[in-house]
């Protein structure tokens, strides 16, 4: 975060931090220009912990600075390798999000010019280079950015140039905005919000000089200026509360039934008939797609799987769901006419930007189904599709998760129908009925406490699936390792007798998704496998004996499917409060991953 402009920066910085404190972090700080020198403050732990330094050593009236809230990647978490990070002489201050690949060469060589080097990061090696070199800060910036490896966004100050900021873009986001009198920066827009209605983003290669009143953007490769486009800044400024929820995973588990309206709007109309021209998706692309490579990670994997299950059996399209983190170095040609689709909440996790960029390499379209129409992943892509969930606060996905479910089913039907073999109404209808069902399911929706204790003290959760099952079970494992921390898997039902069964015992619960009902005699056989050596078991969707049933009042597959998903998620969280665990920002995790 920066700011420059009549406001007391100490406070719009730590305004904008707060913004972005739902994406993980594990520390905090600020420095602010200070007559000449800079006033630094850093501290390890949560902003609370920097915001009580501060106020018993106040920071001074300043009018420039930057700010940062650290996820550590190399050196450990403390005060001294929190950011911001200094020159030699305490005049230069840089953040810096990403990672330098080449910062062991960099290092020697700074050490071997007798710098002295005050942390472990790769970060501050930055504030150093910069005290090297010709020219003004955005010159200096520039040279030293060509010399740095992997990933950067890097914002620098330095004292002498008053009223001045210059940040460089190389794969981690940056936003910036500014008013006649001020200027801001930010890694999202979110943390904009309070000041302005409209920003720009940086895009890769590209270096800002940034001024009250003006925004200049130049090429890093030869110093062309560069017209950039004005984006809005979605929300109000407010910050956002998690009400009588009291966490903002169990608001967003509650409010999927809005969520789940709001991305079928305009799209699914009461005949059944999906229209997604809204999105630049017309028929005789979908026509002409052969094949589908979707491109994810985590949650967001999830539901491609599910997508790759319904394309398959509805559609007969040829679909595959790839780790995005695998696809880059893994794949070298893609067929004649596939359509790789980049499913990402945030729009900026990076693995799934790199897979994309590799992907239209190989010569495909890019569609992309996130939750941040201006991300660095939508702006990359040939077709963009809103997934209009709303912000998601928690690092644990609920809504995303879900909402992203629903696109993908609306994109199955979309083929379906450009293929002149639609969708059967009954699904259709299901769909459009789910908001309504799922209301009522949740207002009732209660886990029992014997379930409840017995995942908190077990030393594994075993999930089970087949089809489409398979990934809500994938997903429910996911959920309760990031809220709880209890060790789960997922596997294929049919993979248990080939070896997981030894894990099982009667300390063990094994969940079983049985919302397709074409499963139901082997899930059940194979529940009957884990509940005879003593597991307590969970039934989703249809009986299959166990010792809790949780049934389903929707039984058509993707309804069935987007229900089963609430009881794994609720599992989760009732899970992690037992084991008295933080939910909203579970240990060690960010909501935009955006290093490698
Ligand atoms: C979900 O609960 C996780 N926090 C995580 O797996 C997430 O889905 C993954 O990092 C992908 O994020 P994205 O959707 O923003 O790309």
């Amino acid at each position: 975060m920066g700011y420059v402009g009549p406001k007391p920066a100490a406070e719009v910085l730590l305004g904008g931090l707060k913004r972005l404190e739902y994406r993980g972090y594990d520390s905090a700080g600020i420095a602010l220009a200070d007559d000449g020198s800079i006033f630094l403050q850093r501290k390890a732990g949560a902003l609370r912990v920097l915001e009580e330094a501060l106020a018993k050593s106040p920071p001074p009236v300043s009018h420039m600075g930057i700010g940062h809230t650290r996820w550590a990647t190399h050196g450990g978490v403390s005060d001294h390798n929190a950011h911001p990070h200094t020159d030699c002489s305490g005049e230069i201050a840089i953040v810096h999000n990403g990672i330098i690949e080449n910062a062991d060469d960099l290092r020697l060589e700074l050490l071997s010019q007798g710098h002295i080097l005050r942390s472990e990061t790769d970060s501050e090696l930055v504030a150093h280079m910069l005290e090297h070199g010709k020219g003004d800060l955005r010159a200096r910036l520039s040279d030293v950015a060509r010399r740095c490896e992997g990933a950067y966004a890097l914002l620098v100050m330095d004292v002498h140039q008053p009223d001045r900021l210059v940040a460089v873009r190389r794969t981690s986001p940056i936003a910036i905005g500014a008013t006649e009198s001020e200027a801001f920066v930010a890694s999202g827009a979110i943390a904009l919000a309070p000041w302005l209605g409209e920003c720009i983003y940086l895009d890769d290669g590209e270096i800002a000089d940034i001024r009250p009143g003006k925004i200049e953007v130049f090429r890093l490769e030869d110093l062309q200026p560069i017209a950039k486009t004005l984006h809005p800044i979605e929300g109000d400024g407010a910050m956002p509360d998690a009400g009588e929820h009291g966490t903002f995973y169990r608001k967003e588990l509650m409010e999927q039934p809005i969520a789940w309206r709001r991305v079928m709007a305009g799209r699914l109309d009461e005949l059944g008939q999906v229209d997604l021209s809204q999105d630049g998706i017309e028929e005789n692309l979908l026509r002409a797609v052969q094949r589908v490579v979707f491109l994810a990670m985590g949650s967001s994997l999830h539901a491609c799987q599910m997508a790759v299950e319904r394309l398959a059996d509805v559609v007969a399209l040829p679909a595959q769901a790839e780790l995005a983190s695998e696809f880059r170095d893994t794949r070298n040609f893609l067929e004649p006419g596939t359509l790789a689709v980049a499913v990402s909440q945030s729009g900026e996790t990076i693995d799934t930007l790199a897979a994309l960029r590799h992907a239209r390499q190989l010569g495909a379209n890019v569609l992309a189904l996130v939750n941040a129409p201006g991300s660095t992943i939508a702006r990359e892509s040939d077709y963009v599709f809103d997934l209009r969930a709303g912000f998601e606060i928690s690092v644990a996905s609920t809504k995303a998760f879900t909402t992203q479910v629903i696109a993908l089913e609306l994109l199955t039907a979309a083929f379906a129908q450009a293929r002149q073999r639609p969708l059967p109404p009954a699904d259709l209808q299901a769909l459009r009925a789910v908001p309504t069902v799922a209301e009522d399911f949740l207002s009732a929706l209660r886990l029992p406490k014997d379930l409840i204790d017995a995942c908190a003290a077990a030393p594994g959760v075993i999930f089970l699936g087949r089809g489409q099952d398979l990934s809500l079970a994938r997903e429910g494992s996911l959920k309760l390792k990031e809220l709880s921390y209890v060790w789960s898997e997922a596997f294929a039902a049919g993979e248990l007798k080939h070896g997981p069964l030894a894990l099982v015992d009667q300390r063990v619960p094994v969940i079983v998704c049985a919302t397709d009902p074409r499963h139901a005699v082997k899930l059940r056989s194979s529940l009957a496998e884990a509940t005879a050596r003593g597991a307590y078991g969970v039934a989703i969707g249809s009986e299959l004996g166990a010792t809790l049933q949780l049934s389903l009042p929707l039984k058509e597959r993707i309804g069935a499917y987007l229900l089963g998903a609430l009881p794994l998620q609720l599992l989760a969280v009732d899970v992690a409060e037992a084991r008295g665990c933080p939910i909203d920002q579970p240990r060690n995790l960010a909501k935009s991953v955006t290093v490698e």
